[in-house]
């Protein structure tokens, strides 16, 4: 092909990436149709009020039509009223707030309004994919700090509090290009919800050395243990912190593609350009029955649900994991959990495809799993760079967000890894 038809670096170059190696392996197993635990979306529906605001909303001229650039007026007055008793204040709608094309774009938003070729983003491991795509595509080198599982998660069953970062180990990260860095809490995929004196320290080290940072609270109304938003612990704090939304987390329609971003105007206004450079405006009609979603969450009691429902499909599938003697780390927030299979001893001639026995053996794990008992989860070594790929190599990643027969389904399958299980 002549080189004037080549791509650019930014999109070739890349291996196989996780979620087509399981898709592959879930079309070539035997055991269909395979129960999918893998990626996080949803395996039911929004509930009925938020499902008749958005098919109401396509019945209104107005909803079919260009959103403000920002977002619709009404949607960043419904964020700001629900977010209100959690900040300890209501976040201006106009300054404050920008509505983006899911948190996804909103991040690549906050990167393209900050990031010049060269500036340095500090990334813990593991990492939702997303981030390093985004970062790089306005030259931003990533610079990762591993989260370390805690040593006795082979045989003990700990929580996800037990993740913990060594904060020497992030201090000697920062340089003077460090521009930016990115923290997720409740965090995908280990589960764990930074403490506040965790916060507290990765704060006042980004205050230190005038750091944005980047907070993706996505799964900000799923929490088990109290849970600290990084902008509010201090005036200072909000300042330099821009948290990232998303509907689809929030009202279980990862489709709807609705995210939003706040914080303080300096860096809002930012955002904003680069967002309306990149998508100009986020899908109308979903804009508003977010609105209307948020103005009602509340009444509809629909907060407390979403942690009661998730909690219990936690219980319901981890159960499994004690009946197997396979130790996991108990989430604090979010819907997936992290299984330890270093118990499970895979057969020593087991015919993996190459791409896979070259990669670590949480990859063979799941490929094992999909084709011996029809169960899809995710390796994580995918979420860390190959030197820290070791840290979470017998360890794989499950999604609960589905109906409850399907978890039932899933451990009855599952349950067929005991003769793999050394004690
Ligand atoms: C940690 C994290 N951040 C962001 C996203 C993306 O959210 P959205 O679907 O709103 O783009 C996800 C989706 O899986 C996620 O897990």
């Amino acid at each position: 092909m002549s080189a004037k038809l080549q791509p650019a670096a930014r999109v070739s170059n890349r291996r196989q990436d996780v979620w087509s190696i399981i898709n592959e392996a879930a079309a070539a197993s035997p055991k269909q149709p395979i129960v999918n635990m893998g990626q996080g979306f949803f395996g039911y529906n929004p509930p009925d009020f938020i499902l008749n605001a958005a098919k109401g909303a396509l019945d209104r001229v107005e909803c079919n039509q260009y959103s403000p650039t920002k977002g619709r007026p009404r949607l960043k007055k419904a964020i700001s009223d629900a977010y209100a008793p959690h900040w300890g204040r209501k976040l201006d709608p106009e300054t404050e707030i920008t509505i983006t094309t899911g948190a996804n774009e909103g991040m690549l938003s906050a990167f393209m309004a900050f990031i010049e070729p060269g500036d340095e983003v500090i990334v813990f491991e593991p990492f939702f994919d997303q981030y390093i795509s985004n970062i790089e595509m306005p030259g931003g080198k990533i610079v990762y700090v591993p989260m370390h599982p805690p040593e006795e998660g082979g045989f003990k069953t700990l929580s996800a509090a037990e993740w913990t970062i060594d904060f020497a180990e992030l201090e000697r990260a920062i340089t003077p290009r460090t521009k930016m860095l990115v923290l997720n809490t409740p965090h995908n995929p280990v589960g764990k919800v930074y403490s506040r004196e965790e916060l507290v320290k990765i704060a006042d080290l980004c205050l230190k050395h005038q750091i944005i940072i980047l907070s993706d609270e996505v799964y900000d109304r799923l929490f088990y243990v109290p849970f600290t938003r990084i902008a509010t612990l201090s005036p200072e704090v909000e300042k330099i912190t821009i948290t990232v939304g998303s509907a689809g987390k929030n009202f279980y329609a990862t489709g709807w593609r609705v995210g939003w971003l706040m914080g303080p105007p300096d860096l809002i206004q930012y955002v904003s350009a680069a967002h309306t450079r990149i998508c100009y405006s986020s899908v109308s009609p979903l804009q508003e029955a977010c609105a209307i979603g948020f103005e009602q969450a509340e009444a509809e009691g629909f907060w407390d649900t979403c942690i009661t429902d998730m909690r219990s499909k936690m219980t319901l599938f981890n159960s499994i994991w004690d009946e197997l003697g396979l130790p996991y780390s108990e989430p604090e927030g979010g819907y997936f959990v992290m299984a330890n299979f270093s118990k499970v001893e895979l057969p020593a001639d087991y015919p993996f495809p190459a791409h896979v026995a070259e990669r670590p053996r949480d990859f063979q794990l799941a490929w094992f799993l999909i084709q011996e008992l029809g169960v899809a989860a995710i390796p994580p070594s995918e979420f860390y760079t190959d030197a820290n790929a070791h840290i979470v190599e017998d360890y794989l990643r499950f999604a609960v967000c589905k109906p409850d027969e399907v978890l039932e389904d899933a451990k009855e399958r599952l349950r067929g890894l005991k003769k793999y299980i050394k004690n």
